[in-house]
């Protein structure tokens, strides 16, 4: 686990049949998830996908169907740098070429077709990232917020939703659900009024702040009348799939969500803190920290996997109201990223 991994060097590219914003680096899986020495599947962007780690910890990652007669590459081993595909050996490097045919002799030479999709994927600030999209137009830096690239504490938990990644990322951009959804947690208060909310673009991150405030006949204020918007709670998403609550310089809840396929979404739910470091203690303030978020996410989870339909896209006939400006602002910017990538 860390930022020291190296880039790996792959080919391959990423196909047009999932509503992926394309050219993106995606957190999908936790570091932890992939150990030394066996193989892991799992379906992320609608593919089955195996990785594995090299001799040296790299992360690797194929399409996950063998070439030669359709096995599952995660049901094989792990040799070397190499996967062996359960069924008769086939042997194949983090390129995603074959570099052994053990029916053919092992020195024998390896026909051109033999080979499978190969990912570009590191393993960073406790994530595994996979380049969706093609390998040479991967940027070098990842899109992690950049607080969370040092040292900053965080617990971390997980779990799958039954709805595509646009849902869940849109839930946390929801300002109005909250004294709906969450009355008795961090909805208290009976705020019903929205207003504005102020939004704003930096580069690949939207910020957005929070003035939501008890009904008492008032009529709720434009994102322009709102003063000292500055000194708001504030929260951020950032392009493709990563969202934040700024609750302090020192106390973040942070989520990625990865997209497994049309109807199913892995979020990854860490709570970072520093306000108490001394060791063990710390540890112990983000795990309960992070208990308390999970209580937070079950009441969400309860409402948003009853949406449907289960993804969202920016023309869907949905009558969105002006404290939807966040989530109008996310859909506006996928659709912008997901066409500009069919222009190239
Ligand atoms: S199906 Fe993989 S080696 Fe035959
Ligand atoms: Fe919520």
């Amino acid at each position: 686990m860390g930022e020291t991994s190296e880039r790996g060097r792959r080919l391959g590219a990423a196909g047009s049949e999932a509503p992926m914003i394309p050219n993106q680096w995606y957190a999908v899986l936790s570091s932890s998830e992939i150990r030394r020495g066996r193989p892991v599947g799992v379906t992320r962007f609608g593919k089955r996908l195996v990785l594995w780690r090299d001799s040296e910890g790299n992360v690797a990652c194929l399409d996950g169907t063998c070439c030669h007669r359709g096995a599952n590459l995660a049901a094989g081993r792990v040799e070397g740098d190499h996967v062996h595909c359960p069924f008769h050996g086939l042997r194949y490097s983090a390129d995603g070429r074959v570099v052994a045919i053990p029916a053919n002799g092992l020195e024998a030479e390896v026909p051109e077709n033999f080979r499978v999709r190969a990912y570009l994927a590191v393993d960073a600030f406790g994530f595994i990232w996979v380049f969706y999209g093609k390998p040479e137009d991967a940027p070098d830096d990842l899109p992690m917020f950049a607080e969370f690239r040092g040292n900053f504490p965080y617990a971390e938990r997980s779990e799958v939703w039954g709805v595509h990644y646009s849902r869940a990322i849109e839930n946390q951009l929801d300002v109005i659900h909250l004294p709906f959804v969450h009355p008795n947690t961090i909805g208290r208060g009976h705020k019903t009024l929205v207003n504005g909310p102020v939004t704003m673009w930096d580069a690949d991150t939207l910020t957005f702040y929070v003035k939501n405030e008890p009904d008492h006949g008032q009529t709720p204020q434009t994102a322009d009348e709102i003063e000292n918007w500055h000194d708001l709670n504030s929260l951020q998403y950032r392009v493709p799939n990563l969202w934040q609550n700024r609750i302090s310089d020192d106390l973040r809840v942070m989520a990625a969500f990865a997209p497994i396929d049309d109807e199913h979404t892995k979020i990854y739910l860490r709570l970072y803190q520093r306000i108490v470091t001394a060791p063990v203690l710390c540890d112990v303030v983000c795990a309960a920290g992070n208990v308390a978020n999970g209580v937070i996410l079950h009441q969400d989870r309860r409402v948003v996997l009853t949406q449907r339909p289960k993804k969202t896209e920016l023309k869907m006939g949905e009558n969105l109201l002006r404290g939807d400006k966040p989530v109008i602002e996310f859909r506006s910017r996928r659709e912008e990223l997901k066409h500009s990538a069919e222009q190239d």
